[in-house]
C-alpha cells in the first residue's frame, strides 16, 4: 500500500466506525435507550384481557405492589398512576439508584420495555422479579396497569 492509499484507508474506517455508533440503537438500559413500541404489541395491549391482567397481577405483583387508588407504598413503590409517571418518583419510596437514573416516563413502550427484562432495563433495580417473558401475558398486565388511573390514557 502507498501512504495515500493507507491514509485514505484509515479514513474511510474511521467513517464507518463513527457511522456505526451513530446509527446503533441496540436495546440497552432504560437510561440510555429509547424503546419503540412496536405496532404488533400495541395491538395486543388494545385488544388485552383485563380480567387475565388483573389476575396476573394480584399473583406476581400484588405480594410488593399495591393498585389501589387508595393504597400506598409496600415492598414496590404505590402503582396508582403509574402510567404517565417519571420512573422513580412516587413520593415516600426509596427508590433504587439504578432506578432514579432511568428518568424517563412509564409509557406502553417503557413499561414493556421494563418488564420484558427488568435487569436489562435497569441494571442494578431493586425489584425481585425477572420479567414477563410472553408478549400476551405481558400486554395484559400493561392494559391493565393502565387502569389504575385517575385519567387512563388512551389506548395505542
Ligand atoms: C418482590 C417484590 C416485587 C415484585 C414481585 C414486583 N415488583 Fe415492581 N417493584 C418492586 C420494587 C422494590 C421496585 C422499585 C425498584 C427500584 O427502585 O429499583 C419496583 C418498581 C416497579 C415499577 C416502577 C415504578 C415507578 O414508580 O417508577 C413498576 C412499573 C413495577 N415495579 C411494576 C411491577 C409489575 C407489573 C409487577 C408484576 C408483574 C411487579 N412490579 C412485581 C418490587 C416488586
Amino acid at each position: 500500500m502507498t501512504r495515500k492509499t493507507r491514509i485514505l484507508v484509515a479514513a474511510v474506517l474511521c467513517m464507518l466506525s463513527v457511522m456505526g455508533n451513530s446509527a446503533r440503537a441496540e436495546p440497552g438500559p432504560l437510561a440510555s435507550y429509547d424503546p419503540p413500541l412496536d405496532p404488533a404489541f400495541a395491538k395486543l395491549i388494545a385488544n388485552a384481557d383485563l380480567a387475565a391482567g388483573a389476575r396476573y397481577f394480584e399473583r406476581k405483583c400484588s405480594q410488593c405492589h399495591d393498585g389501589d387508588k387508595e393504597g400506598g407504598n409496600f415492598k414496590g413503590p404505590h402503582l396508582w398512576n403509574v402510567m404517565g409517571r417519571m420512573a422513580a418518583t412516587r413520593e415516600g419510596f426509596r427508590f433504587s439508584t439504578a432506578m432514579k437514573a432511568v428518568k424517563k416516563t412509564w409509557t406502553y413502550a417503557t413499561l414493556n420495555y421494563y418488564l420484558a427484562d427488568t435487569e436489562r432495563a435497569v441494571p442494578g433495580r431493586e425489584m425481585n422479579l425477572t420479567g414477563i417473558d410472553d408478549d400476551a401475558t405481558r400486554a395484559n398486565v400493561i392494559a391493565y396497569l393502565r387502569t389504575l388511573s385517575d385519567a387512563p390514557p388512551p389506548l395505542p
